[in-house]
């Protein structure tokens, strides 16, 4: 069987990309809920809770072009057909005055992982805020992510730290907030 060899473009959102939104929000509900991403999370949290709606991406991509803008937006697109898809989605803040930028958000439709995507993406974003001043990325995930915490290991993020995990008010018994860092 011959491979169809896939194309792939990554950018930051304009207003025309309003059109994806629900798929964007599919892409990310299923990257973080469906335990089809190899980088799941284990046993431990309700993921029935959705990661993202179609009011919080329409109002990022706004924010996005707009004057007042706090974060970059990046999609990944499929480019293989005629008709584009979005396959990936990262979020990054701009730096604060210490010159470190957080991110989230991260996904990569499950279909599509494991084929290099999630690291471009990466690399895209370290250049993107770099260019705006930031010389480290932080990140917080939870410590028992082990897959997920040495993807970013292998990308160069460092362990510094832990604390207490509370996403939209979820506590997790026995499970912390590892916080990583990577000088850009
Ligand atoms: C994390 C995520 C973005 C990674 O994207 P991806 O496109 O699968 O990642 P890549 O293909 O670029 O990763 C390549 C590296 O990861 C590792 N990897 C990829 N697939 C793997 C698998 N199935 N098992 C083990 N390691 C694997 C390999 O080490 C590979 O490195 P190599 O090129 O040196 O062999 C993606 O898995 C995802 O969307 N996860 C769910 C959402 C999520 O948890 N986001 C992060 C929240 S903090």
């Amino acid at each position: 069987m011959v491979q169809e060899q896939l194309d792939y473009h990554i950018r930051e959102v304009t207003l025309e990309d309003l059109q994806y939104t629900d798929s964007v929000v599919k892409i990310v509900n299923e990257a973080y809920q469906t335990g089809d991403s190899w980088t799941k999370a284990r046993d431990t949290f309700d993921f029935d809770v959705p990661r993202t709606n179609a009011e919080e991406i329409n109002g990022l991509i706004k924010e996005n072009v707009s004057n007042k803008k706090t974060h970059i937006l990046i999609y990944v697109f499929d480019t293989t057909h005629k008709e584009e898809s979005v396959i990936g989605t990262l979020l990054a803040n701009y730096p604060n005055d210490k010159g470190e930028s957080e991110f989230t958000l991260l996904s990569v439709a499950p279909q599509y992982q494991s084929k290099g995507i999630g690291g471009q993406l990466m690399h895209c974003m370290f250049n993107r805020i770099k260019r705006m001043g930031a010389t480290t990325v932080v990140l917080d995930l939870l410590d028992n992510r082990i897959d997920l915490v040495a993807w970013y290991k292998k990308l160069g993020f460092i362990e510094i730290g832990k604390k207490e995990f509370n996403w939209r008010g979820n506590t997790i018994a026995g499970v912390s907030s590892l916080l990583m860092k990577k000088d850009i």
